[in-house]
């Protein structure tokens, strides 16, 4: 077996499509208002797909980016793993064979989707990590990527208003000495929590029928309270896990980029762990919850905005229907 390499992150990129959609528009079609919008979860507008594009296109849009950064050709990537909720078709082609043909990645290379709902983008970091320390792969591309918007009951105003369209993207690639580093990871499930927040139609329990149509069994369902007590503790938890896994403490910590979710758990955890909300970053205000897209599209963001740099450790923590909960520690 050969030896376990250091892993670095290479380059970042996202990508959100052009057209917003303002709390004041969601006046229009919900039962809603910007005040509460604002004040319960901090999101003032989101982005949205327009119809017929899938989450492919946007993962594309995103790693083109990223790739962009690093000068590398996409005829280079050896393996692509795609983090999302929202595949381009249930349940197969997967997104990532898409994202592989678009990119103009060549045929051969392995193509993966990675399933755990706002999770997704730990879990295929940590899976992409292994690939690459294994030595097995060398320039593995992680997408997160989401069209929430087309999994929403716009009738449900609990729901609705909370999820927007994105992608974010990272290269990986082996790490030499003295480079950025993954340095670990926390991952958990807790499947006691699965009917606490789903999209019941269209799978093989409930395949899709005129009856799964009309009771609007294809579009997020969620008991809200619950599922914030859950992320508040989860998202604690995993912090605190993967920083004994590595043997460092939260104050080393430059930037905590948390899944945006509600600003209100941003703040939650915070306190819960004692740690300044400076901290921890929220960028929900813009985006609202792109799921398995949020923590790559925060990680492009402070990279570009220089609130981190080379040397910093940056944390992401996440949480999911699952329940799934996860975190990443890397050096950058
Ligand atoms: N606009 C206006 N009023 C709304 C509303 C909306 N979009 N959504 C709910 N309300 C109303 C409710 O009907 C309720 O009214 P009532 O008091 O007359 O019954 C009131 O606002 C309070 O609702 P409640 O559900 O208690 O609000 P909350 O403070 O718990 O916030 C969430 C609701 C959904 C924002 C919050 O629970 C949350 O963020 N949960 C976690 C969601 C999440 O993380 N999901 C994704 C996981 S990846």
């Amino acid at each position: 077996m050969s030896e376990r390499k250091k892993v670095k992150i290479t380059a970042t990129g996202r990508y959100v499509p052009p057209k917003v959609m303002t709390n004041k528009d969601l006046e229009k079609i919900v039962d809603t208002n910007d005040e509460w919008i604002r004040t319960r979860t901090g999101i003032q507008q989101r982005h949205v797909a327009e119809k017929g594009v899938g989450s492919s296109a946007l993962g594309v849009e995103a790693a083109r980016k990223a790739l962009d950064k690093a000068a590398f050709d996409p005829k280079d990537i050896d393996f692509i793993l795609v983090a999302t909720g929202t595949p381009d078709y249930y349940s197969f082609p997967n997104t990532a064979s898409i994202v592989q043909k678009e990119l103009g990645v060549p045929p051969g290379v392995p193509a993966m989707d990675v399933s755990a709902a706002c999770s997704g983008s730990v879990y295929a970091l940590y899976t992409g990590h292994q690939l690459v320390a294994s030595g097995d792969y060398k320039n593995v591309l992680v997408i997160g990527t989401e069209v929430m918007t087309s999994i929403l009951n716009w009738d449900d105003r609990d729901t609705c208003v909370l999820f927007g369209d994105g992608a974010g993207a990272m290269l990986l690639q082996p790490a030499a000495e003295g480079e950025g580093e993954i340095l670990g990871h926390h991952l958990g499930a807790d499947g006691s929590g699965g009917d606490l927040l789903m999209v019941p139609g269209g799978g093989s329990r409930n395949p899709t029928s005129a009856e799964t149509l009309e009771k609007k069994l294809h579009g997020i369902t969620m008991q809200g309270t619950q599922v914030f007590k859950y992320a508040v503790k989860a998202m604690a938890d995993s912090t605190l896990k993967v920083l004994k896994k590595c043997n460092l403490q939260a104050e080393d910590v430059k930037l905590i980029i948390p899944h945006q979710a509600n600003d209100r758990i941003i703040e939650a955890v915070s306190r819960q762990l004692k740690l300044p909300r400076e901290q921890f970053l929220s960028n929900i205000a813009k985006y609202g919850n792109t799921m398995a897209a949020t923590t790559l599209i925060g990680l492009d963001e402070v990279i570009e905005q220089g609130r981190v740099e080379k040397g910093d450790l940056v944390l992401l923590v996440v949480f999911g229907a699952g329940f799934t909960t996860g975190a990443s520690l890397i050096r950058l």
